[in-house]
């Protein structure tokens, strides 16, 4: 912990509450190092230097805290923003970046890597006691939080957040929401989340869903999940995946970049859905499309990318090899039945970093990073090119918000295809790509009804 953390944690004034300050030198470096890959970042930087759009607003994020997150912190910062950051996952801090983000920006960070759920929720309350006024989520955490506060279901709340609030008068808390003038989200767990509370009528304040921009989910999902989940269990494993046969469970934007980046490995793979649409794409696209419980007897590798609960469940742990290998790349760690393997073993053991090994009778399963992503847990999470166009939708988002306070609706919207465009846009130019521009004619064409029939 550095020395401004209060002692014990996040206390309430406590500034950060990180692993090692003399980690940031390391953290430092790495940063720079993904920087060279996130040219349209850069470029929002720069900009947003010269013209302060987010000048005065605090801001709190709940993000993984990775290299490319510090570049994100660095960019709202430079556009004037006072930012607070905490985990949006316990395994997913990289503690230089931390360190880093606290001696070289003055940054609050709240993240140690491995912090067990009571410091998880700790960080969570100090972000919020960050009083934002745009919050920015990775799972919805912030958001969840201040809406049980706003609908006063504070037995909802993890003890650390709900004893802060119970020290809060009413009206504070009720400042604490209303000071929201609204909030970004970053996957589609969250986004899922967002629009069931627009549904149910209780949203506070309006929501830019990031991960509906196309430059988000086409390429972050697939192609950063694709190959940060495959890189994640070679590297926790030091697998061979070729010739392994590896089950995919969901075939959306992540299940078909992972599928892809495991069929290139070499791995014969097979792919669970429960949409019957992505279920006949995975088969078109040369997939083997089978239940759950025809895979289980058969898989070498389980990988579950759904977002969605108890996908892998005891009955289908009990019908798989001798060796199976168990990961999960969902943002929430329910997508395999842990509780129901962990009463059904008779122990179990770390056998490597990131490797928890379950006996279920004469079978050894193993469980890679606790059931949560893997990709984070065990690798660096997407690679810097890719959380490019994400974070550049992020700090635009955050400009979007502070830009349309007054106007936007308490509902969850997206930010406008015309800035989604510009991204695509800006990331080809970096990457030295030139594209046509419609001709007179073409674009006539395109909008006629009555031409070269
Ligand atoms: N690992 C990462 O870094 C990372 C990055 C982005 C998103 N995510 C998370 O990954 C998850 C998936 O995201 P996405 O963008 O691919 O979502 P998506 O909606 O595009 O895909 C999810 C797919 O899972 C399928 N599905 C749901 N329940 C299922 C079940 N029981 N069995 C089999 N298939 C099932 C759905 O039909 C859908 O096709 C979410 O939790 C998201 O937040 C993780």
């Amino acid at each position: 912990m550095s020395e401004t953390a209060t002692k014990g944690g996040a206390g309430a004034k406590a500034t950060n509450d990180i692993k090692d300050i003399r980690l940031a030198d390391e953290g430092r470096r790495r940063t720079e190092w993904a920087e060279r890959s996130m040219p349209v970042l850069r470029q929002l930087r720069e900009r947003f230097a010269r013209e302060r759009p987010l000048a005065g607003k605090r801001l709190a994020a709940c993000l993984h805290v990775t290299t490319e997150t510090a570049n994100l912190a660095v960019t709202l910062q430079a556009g004037g923003a006072d930012v607070a950051l905490c985990a949006s996952n316990p395994l997913s801090t990289q503690d230089d970046v931390a360190a880093h983000l606290v001696k070289d920006h003055g940054i609050k960070v709240f993240a140690i890597k491995g912090e067990d759920h009571t410091t998880y929720y700790e960080h969570i309350r100090a972000a919020l006691a960050h009083r934002a006024d745009i919050t920015m989520d990775d799972g919805a955490d912030l958001v969840g939080a201040l809406h049980m506060i706003a609908l006063n279901r504070l037995d909802d709340l993890a003890p650390p957040v709900r004893k802060w609030v119970e020290t809060l008068a009413v009206a504070d808390r009720k400042a604490l929401v209303a000071g929201v003038i609204g909030s970004t989200e970053e996957t589609t767990t969250g986004v899922i989340r967002l629009k069931a509370m627009a549904k149910d009528g209780v949203l506070q304040f309006p929501v830019i869903a990031v991960n509906d921009s196309q430059t988000k989910h086409l390429f972050d999902n697939r192609y950063g999940t694709g190959q940060s989940t495959l890189d994640g269990i070679i590297r926790a494993t030091n697998l061979l995946i070729a010739g392994s046969t590896v089950v995919v469970a969901g075939y959306g934007w992540c299940g078909r970049g992972f599928a892809l980046r495991a069929r290139g490995a070499g791995a014969n793979v097979l792919v669970t859905e429960i949409d019957p649409m992505k279920a006949l794409e995975a088969q078109m696209e040369g997939y083997r499309v089978v239940t759950m419980e025809a895979a289980a007897p058969v898989g070498d590798v389980f990988v579950t990318l759904t977002g969605n609960v108890e996908v892998i469940r005891l009955e289908h742990m009990r019908a798989m090899k001798d060796g199976a290998i168990l990961a999960n790349s969902g943002h929430f760690n329910v997508e395999i039945d842990l509780d129901g393997l962990k009463k059904a073993a008779e122990g179990s053991r770390a056998v490597r970093e990131f490797v928890e090994e379950f006996k279920i009778g004469e079978k050894r399963l193993f469980v890679l990073g606790d059931g949560r992503l893997i990709n984070l847990a065990a690798a660096e999470g997407h690679p810097a090119s890719v959380m490019d166009m994400s974070f550049a939708n992020q700090a635009l988002a955050a400009e979007f918000v502070v830009d349309n306070a007054k106007k936007l609706t308490k509902d969850v919207h997206r930010i406008p295809v015309e800035l989604d465009q510009e991204i695509a846009r800006l990331k080809l130019q970096a990457m030295g790509v030139t594209i046509d521009i419609l001709t007179p004619a073409q674009r006539k064409y395109l909008a006629s009804w009555d031409m070269g029939t």
